[in-house]
């Protein structure tokens, strides 16, 4: 049985993205899959009154069972009621979908928007597919995001050595023919806690830590001139907060070299055509260092919530700091 998304109380990009090129932020983007990152994300984005797209991968749609997804992100909006959040703007998201199959079944099941990832493809076939996903989707109003221009590492389950840039010179033609309502550009950021080489990077003197080389914002700049107002979108986009390697490290952990999209560039993005942030990877280190630190301060403790419970004290304070602090999306949705 087909459930449209209106009926969760979701809503779809749209109206977001407009507000967000418009108003000089973006919408942060958080993946989730379990109860304490869904927990976290609606508290973080009710208390700050801020959009918010909750993200499920095909891997987290594996791990979690769509079903529960949705009845999980159903009960996101009422939960976000119940914190004081009047009318929450939420958008259940499927991240790098890459089928046509995967977009259709979530559409079906009440997504509000998807990613059909056909950057991996030729030019014209990634434009043949995400046309049929734009096609099917937007006879039920879901909004749908394309990539163009491939991202270094891992994207789900599709992996790649190197990054190539998205070429300006192909997006007019990319958006025009396909009908996307919003476009995934490489622009040096990538996937995953180890974002750039040691040999990529120079190291801080006093710290010894790795500083990456910066974003590719030339060809941002040069997009956002061909496509004036056209949302645009930044995967890869953690920034692998130190504090949480060196707990995570000082606790038994082993993320040497760890490095992440330094938060100024983060910042100056948000305030261009970037209007979608994506991030899944600091999450993941807020989560592990928490539990790692108290399974490493109390190892006869065995009780899940008495370390999942300070996991999600720490991603929402994860949550909370990026939306006010990076992306600047608190309080436009009030
Ligand atoms: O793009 C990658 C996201 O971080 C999702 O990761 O496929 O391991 O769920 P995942
Ligand atoms: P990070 O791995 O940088 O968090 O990126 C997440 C992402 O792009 C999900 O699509
Ligand atoms: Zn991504």
């Amino acid at each position: 049985m087909k459930v449209s998304f209106k009926d969760l109380g979701l809503v779809n990009t749209r109206e977001m993205f407009k507000k967000a090129v418009k108003g000089g932020y973006a919408v942060p983007a958080f993946n989730f899959n379990n109860m304490e990152q869904l927990q976290a994300i609606i508290k973080a984005a009710a208390t700050e009154k801020s959009p918010v797209i909750l993200q499920v991968s095909k891997g987290a749609r594996n791990y979690a069972n769509q079903t529960l997804l949705r009845y999980m992100a159903q009960g996101a909006v009422e939960y976000a009621k119940e914190l004081g959040w009047k009318k929450p703007q939420i958008c259940l998201h499927l991240d790098h979908g890459d089928s046509y199959e995967l977009c259709k079944s979530c559409v079906d099941f009440g997504f509000s928007s998807v990613m059909i990832d056909g950057s991996a493809l030729p030019y014209e076939e990634n434009i043949a597919l995400t046309k049929k996903v734009v096609k099917y989707a937007h006879k039920y109003d879901v909004t749908v995001e394309a990539e163009l221009g491939v991202l270094a590492g891992v994207e789900d389950e599709v992996a790649s050595e190197e990054s190539h840039y998205t070429k300006p010179e192909e997006v007019i033609d990319f958006a025009t023919r396909t009908g996307c309502d919003s476009l995934a550009i490489s622009i040096g950021t990538s996937h995953g806690a180890y974002k750039f080489k040691p040999e990529q990077c120079t190291r801080d003197p006093k710290t010894g830590r790795l500083v990456p080389p910066p974003l590719a914002f030339d060809v941002l700049r040069q997009v956002e001139k061909k496509l004036p107002g056209f949302p645009i979108v930044l995967h890869g986009s953690s920034s692998v907060p130190q504090e949480y390697v060196d707990i995570i490290n000082a606790n038994g952990g082993k993320l040497p070299d760890a490095v992440g999209i330094p938060e100024e560039q983060l910042r100056k993005a948000a305030k261009s055509a970037v209007c979608k942030i994506n991030i899944d990877s600091d999450s993941r280190l807020a989560f592990t260092a928490a539990v790692r630190k108290v399974f490493n301060d109390k190892p006869a403790e065995f009780d899940p919530r008495k370390y999942c419970g300070p996991a999600r004290d720490l991603m929402t304070e994860l949550y909370t700091h990026k939306i006010v602090n990076v992306l600047g999306s608190n309080n436009k949705a009030k």
